[in-house]
């Protein structure tokens, strides 16, 4: 059976760009896939965070992954930090990427450019080192992720081929990331230029957000120029997003959002549309996400997805240590 695997930093408040590039697409591989959903933790501390924020985001995620329709009968739920194997791989994944593609990837440069340049940890620059070994791990033939992880994930592949050449045989599989047509990037309501990141409480829609501040968030989104409704991502950048986020959430095209929307010259009309699909889906998934908090099950789905986690990861770090000449004995 193919695998998919994909995670979650528990780095703050997750966003409906978070829910529409990455957490609704997770589902989609449990069926049919054999499907690896973890929580970043590890990769949570390469910015400083407070130990009980991370704590509480990481109970959160969990819930979110459920409530968003992850059985965890059939996925495999887990936490990095609970598979030794991640820290493990990535002592030895670190020697067969260089200093330069690392140095070269987006998200360094954007994270590392707003801070003291004598205070960027080593983790924040090794981070896609990490991330070739959560994916490795599990010989992954997908991950599902949003636009901005795609780079980390190509750089995976190079990796893949890197280490398969250098070794003369087919080690590691090679993965794919899958991008969402629609709503890969998902833009702040308060400046349609900029990411919807988990850092503007006006632009962000959180997904614990009060549903009537977040039908107001979407109502005041700011918007383009003329009355018109149609997909310009660059003369029309918030029109655009939130042509995004209706087609997303409709499980529609971009196009078949324009069509419906085609005669409607009233900007007013069309936010409202689009804030009541927001709230449609965002109702019963705050409701589950409650209900799975409450039930105190976070722990036994826990503990079960290591369980399972750590058994296949286990089994590609023996065959990686046996490759590279560790010696593994009895
Ligand atoms: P992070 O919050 O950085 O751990 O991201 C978790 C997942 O959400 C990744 O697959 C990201 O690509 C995706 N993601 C984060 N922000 C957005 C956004 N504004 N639009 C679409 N996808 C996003
Ligand atoms: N870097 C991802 C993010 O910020 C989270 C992540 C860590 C991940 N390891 C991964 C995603 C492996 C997919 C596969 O969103």
């Amino acid at each position: 059976m193919k695998r998919s695997l994909s995670g979650i930093k528990p780095t703050g408040n997750l966003t409906l760009g978070n829910y529409i590039g990455a957490l609704k697409n997770f589902k989609k591989y449990q069926d049919d896939y054999e499907n690896f959903i973890f929580i970043a933790d590890l990769h949570a501390l390469t910015l400083p965070i407070d130990p009980i924020e991370l704590r509480n985001n990481t109970k959160d995620i969990v819930a979110f992954y459920i409530a968003a329709g992850l059985d965890p009968e059939k996925t495999t739920i887990f936490l990095q930090s609970d598979v030794s194997a991640h820290s493990e791989i990535n002592t030895i994944l670190q020697n067969y990427l260089y200093m330069g593609e690392l140095s070269r990837m987006t998200q360094f440069k954007d994270k590392s450019k707003k801070m003291n340049e004598n205070a960027i940890g080593l983790g924040l620059f090794a981070y896609p080192v990490l991330m070739c070994g959560d994916i490795l791990l599990y010989d992954a033939d997908v991950v599902p992720v949003g636009e901005d992880q795609k780079q980390h994930v190509e750089l995976c592949r190079d990796l893949v081929h890197r280490f398969n050449n250098r070794y003369n045989k087919e080690l590691f599989k090679m993965p794919e990331p899958i991008i969402p047509k629609v709503g890969a990037r998902i833009m702040s309501l308060s400046d349609p230029t900029r990411k919807m990141s988990k850092s503007d409480p006006k632009g962000d829609i959180f997904l614990k957000d009060d549903l009537n501040i977040v039908r107001k968030k979407i109502m005041s989104a700011v918007t383009d120029l003329g009355s018109d409704i149609y997909f310009d991502p660059v003369n029309k950048p918030g029109i655009s997003n939130l042509l995004q986020i209706y087609a997303s959430l409709k499980e529609i095209t971009i196009k078949e959002a324009e069509e419906i929307f085609k005669d409607c010259h009233r900007y007013g009309e069309f936010k409202k549309a689009v804030a009541d699909v927001v709230i449609e889906v965002l109702t019963p998934f705050q409701a589950k996400y409650k209900e799975v908090l409450a039930s105190g099950k976070i722990d036994e789905i826990l503990n079960e997805g290591a369980r399972r986690a750590n058994y296949i990861a286990n089994k590609t770090l023996i065959k990686v240590k046996k490759t590279v000449g560790l010696y593994v004995h009895k």
